[in-house]
Order: C-alpha cells, then structure tokens, then sequence
C-alpha cells in the first residue's frame, strides 16, 4: 500500500473560465493541484472568479491569458507556465469552439476558424509543453474532444471533423510520448450543459430529442466530465494511453 500523493503537482486547462474548463479547473483545485486556469484576455473577468473559487477553499491557482489559435500568445503562455510552476504535469486542451452550419453555407473562413483552435490550438499547445513535460514524472495531456469525432451531427461538419482529428492526434501521439512516461487521452463528452452545448436544444423539442436518445435522459453537467479528467490524470490512470473516452450518458457505445 501506498500514501496518496500530497502534491500531485500544476495543471494547465486552456478554455477554463467556464463551462467544462471550469468545472476541471476547480475539481483539480480541491485535488491540491496548482491549477493554471488560462482563457482568451477578454475572458479575464470569469478566469479571474475561477482563481477565486480556487484560493477560497485554500487551493492555489492562476490566471494564464492564451489565445490557443495565436502561436505567439502560446509563446508567452509556456514562459509564464514554467516562471509560476516550474513546468507542468499535466496539461488538459480544453479550449474549443462551435458553429452550426450546413455544408452549403460553410465558408472557408469558418472551416478554418474551427481546426485553428480545436485541431491547430491543441497541436500548438502539445507542442510548446512537451519539452516541460519530459521533465516530470507521470505527465498527462488530456484532450476535451468530442463524441462529435466518433460520429458527427449534421449542420456540424467542420467541428465534428476538426474533433475527429484531435482524436487521432491523441492515439498517434500517446505512441510517440509513450517512451517519454507520458500518457495521452481524450475525453468525448456528450451533450453538456454550457454555453456551447445549448446549441444542441435551443427548442424545448430539441431538449426532448436530446433526452430521448440519452440512455440516462438527461444532459450532462461540467461536472459530470471533470471527474473523468481527474482521473485520467490520477495514478489509477497509470496503465491507460491512447484512448478516447465517451462521457456522455449513453448516446455512443464504441
Ligand atoms: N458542451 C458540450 O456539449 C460539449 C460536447 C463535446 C465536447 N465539448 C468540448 O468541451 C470543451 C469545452 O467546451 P464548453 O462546453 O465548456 O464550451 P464553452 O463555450 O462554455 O467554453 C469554451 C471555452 O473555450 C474558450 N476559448 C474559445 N476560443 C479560445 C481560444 N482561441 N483560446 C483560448 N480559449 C478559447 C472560451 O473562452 C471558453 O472559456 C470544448 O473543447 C468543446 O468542444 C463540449
């Protein structure tokens, strides 16, 4: 028998002043984690309440400014990671956007947008922490990715396929790190009470047929995703590389 970990060391979340970064930020707060809780400048206001939340129950935490599709904000961001934590164990790419829209409509502008900060903002920010990473014992990288990746929805082509691709990356690159002692996986959430979810039930019959093909009926909760994400970073994790894991309630079962 082993002592649980007293320290179990910094964790970086893009995309964490609300919605399911937040959930994770403050879950990994009350895990004794110094959470380094980074989000676009324009969302400081809400980062900000997040380091609270964290510091008020006696966590330690962070405000990071990132904007994951800028490389040069990315530049930035690993310097004031390594200056604050002296590098980080475990990283969650979390940051994403959505639009809806039929392919007919989709203008090439848009399809970029969305592979600029869920595919390229995840790529970017892997890349710019690995060299940290390599440095510590047991390091993480979590990838919030989609059940969206597995089997698209129609009217969101370009984010379900820039979600497919984050999947793939994860399993290519939990093979490439693995010789590093660090394990990659991603996260498939369903469908999730946050700004972003409720584009899926904007109608109370779109609510409906949400539930019906919810095996539990229900919509998720951000919380509902950040215990899955603690433990894939936790030591009971230690044996699981390259997955991508549905949290969704029972719509997808492969
Ligand atoms: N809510 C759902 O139903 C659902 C389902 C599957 C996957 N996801 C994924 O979960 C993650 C979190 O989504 P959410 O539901 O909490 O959405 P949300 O819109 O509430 O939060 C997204 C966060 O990402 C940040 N962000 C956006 N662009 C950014 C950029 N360029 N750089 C840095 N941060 C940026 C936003 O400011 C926001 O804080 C996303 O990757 C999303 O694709 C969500």
């Amino acid at each position: 028998m082993t002592l649980a970990r007293e320290n179990p060391g910094a964790a970086l979340i893009t995309g964490a002043s609300r919605g399911i970064g937040r959930a994770i930020a403050e879950r990994f707060g009350a895990d004794g984690y110094h959470v380094l809780v980074s989000d676009l400048e324009r969302q400081r206001g809400e980062a900000e309440t997040v380091v609270e939340s964290i510091r008020n129950v006696g966590g330690k935490a962070d405000f990071l400014p990132c904007d994951v599709g800028d490389p040069k904000s990315i530049e930035t961001l690993v310097n004031d990671t390594v200056a604050l934590s002296r590098g980080i164990r475990v990283l969650i790419n979390n940051a994403g956007v959505l639009s809806v829209s039929s392919v007919d409509d989709l203008s090439p502008e848009e399809w970029d947008r969305m592979y600029q900060i869920n595919t390229r903002g995840t790529f970017l920010v892997t890349q710019a922490m690995l060299p940290h990473l390599r440095k510590q014992d047991r390091a993480r990288i979590i990838n919030i990715a989609s059940i969206g990746g597995k089997r698209g929805a129609p009217g969101q082509i370009h984010y379900c396929s820039s979600k497919a691709a984050v999947i793939s990356f994860t399993q290519i690159l939990a093979e490439e790190v693995a010789q590093d002692g660090i394990n990659v996986n991603a996260i498939c959430p369903g469908i999730i009470d946050t700004d972003m979810g409720r584009n899926n039930y904007r109608t109370p019959d779109a609510l409906a047929a949400v539930h019906a093909k919810t095996a539990l009926k229900r919509l998720g909760y951000p919380e509902d995703v950040s215990g899955p994400v603690a433990f894939l970073a936790s030591d009971d994790a230690a044996f699981i590389t390259g997955q991508a894991i549905n949290v969704c309630g029972g719509i997808l079962f492969h």
